[in-house]
């Protein structure tokens, strides 16, 4: 099968597509026929060579060269304990080593939602998942809170608009001129253009706020924040060639001590409860993936260049050609 290699850390030209041997499910495992998947910026960070990535995975050169999470496809082979699953079944999940043509998955694998496509499906697992307990379980958004997306245009963003919406949240979302049409349409109540207006003069208070983007200092941030609301970091701009988003986000944290809003940085964790959560929200018709573009696997460095602007509308997502 084909599958993204990389060797050393560099640019997204170190990403290569080699034949490797297609795998056998074990007894617990699901065989399944990858059709699309999407890019995110821990990829990103990981091909860079990030600190943090190499810590993990090798200080000179990844020790781990598969790479890609997202997965969404169809069900080949499955092993003898496995119940819920058969061949020829839609499914999509998480798994590690998801740019490839076939990935065997225990633990992180559902049904897709009918009304996806294989697209869709594949953009969802990191950046939706992120959004869902960036709002629900560290922003503690309740219904009829008013809460401000930063970076409301991206992977993460366009999943938390919808989200936090169908949580019955009055949203405000922040992005560029070009993007505003899509906040809009994903159910903003209100859209905040950052190249014209800046949010933290707005006289607006909030009882979320989720910094996807961290453009802005703690101390401007908590203007537009109600006593006691929640200030969730999700991101903050690549500043620092080896530790990328950290400084900013420690920087934040210690800015905040002893504010009375609650300040949370969090690493969002796979849960079969959010998946099936998630689930419900496509079948209903209150989330749909937003795919700016689609490369075939042959471009995964062309996709990661794309995702490496900051600037994706969107998911960006990978498919599996034959
Ligand atoms: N904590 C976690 O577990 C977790 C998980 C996933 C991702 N993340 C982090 O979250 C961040 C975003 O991820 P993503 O997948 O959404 O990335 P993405 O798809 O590349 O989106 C980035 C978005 O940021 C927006 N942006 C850039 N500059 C901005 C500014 N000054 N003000 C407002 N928006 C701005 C861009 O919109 P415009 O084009 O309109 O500028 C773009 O839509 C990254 O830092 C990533 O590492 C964290």
């Amino acid at each position: 099968m084909k599958a993204v290699i990389f060797r050393s850390y560099g640019s997204p030209d170190v990403l290569k597509i080699e034949t490797l041997q297609k795998p056998t499910p074990s007894d617990d495992e699901v065989l399944v026929r990858v059709h699309a998947s999407s890019v995110n910026p821990a990829e990103w960070y990981a091909v860079s060579g990030l600190l943090i990535a190499r810590l993990m995975s090798g200080l000179t050169r990844p020790k781990d060269t598969r790479i890609g999470v997202d997965y969404a496809g169809v069900v080949e082979a499955v092993g003898k304990d496995i119940t819920l699953f058969k061949p020829g079944d839609e499914v999509f999940g998480a798994r590690s080593g998801a740019f490839a043509e076939y990935v065997c998955v225990r633990n992180h694998i559902y049904p897709k939602p009918a009304n996806l496509t294989f697209e869709q499906a594949g953009a969802v697992a990191t950046a939706a998942i992120t959004a869902l307990q960036a709002l629900r379980e560290h922003g503690k958004l309740q219904a009829g809170q008013e809460v401000l997306i930063n970076g409301a245009s991206g992977g993460v963003g366009t999943f938390a608009v919808q989200i936090a919406r169908a949580l019955g949240a009055e949203v405000t979302a922040v992005c560029s001129t070009g993007n505003v049409e899509i906040a809009r349409s994903l159910g903003a109540d209100r859209v905040i253009d950052y190249t014209r207006e800046d949010y933290t003069r707005s006289s607006e208070r909030y009882d979320l706020l989720l910094d996807i983007a961290g453009s802005h200092p703690w101390r401007e941030n908590q203007r537009v924040l109600k006593p006691y609301a929640h200030y969730v970091i999700v991101g903050a701009p690549k500043s620092n060639r080896w530790l990328g988003p950290l400084t900013d986000i420690l920087r934040t944290r210690l800015a905040a001590f002893g504010a009375s809003q609650n300040v949370v940085f969090f690493i969002a964790q796979f849960r079969r409860e959010d998946f099936l959560l998630l689930n419900d929200l496509f079948a209903r018709g209150l989330v749909k993936p937003l795919v700016e573009k689609v490369y075939p696997l042959e471009k995964i460095s062309a996709a990661m260049r794309h995702l490496g602007t900051g600037h994706a509308k969107g998911k960006i997502a990978i498919v599996m050609t034959d």
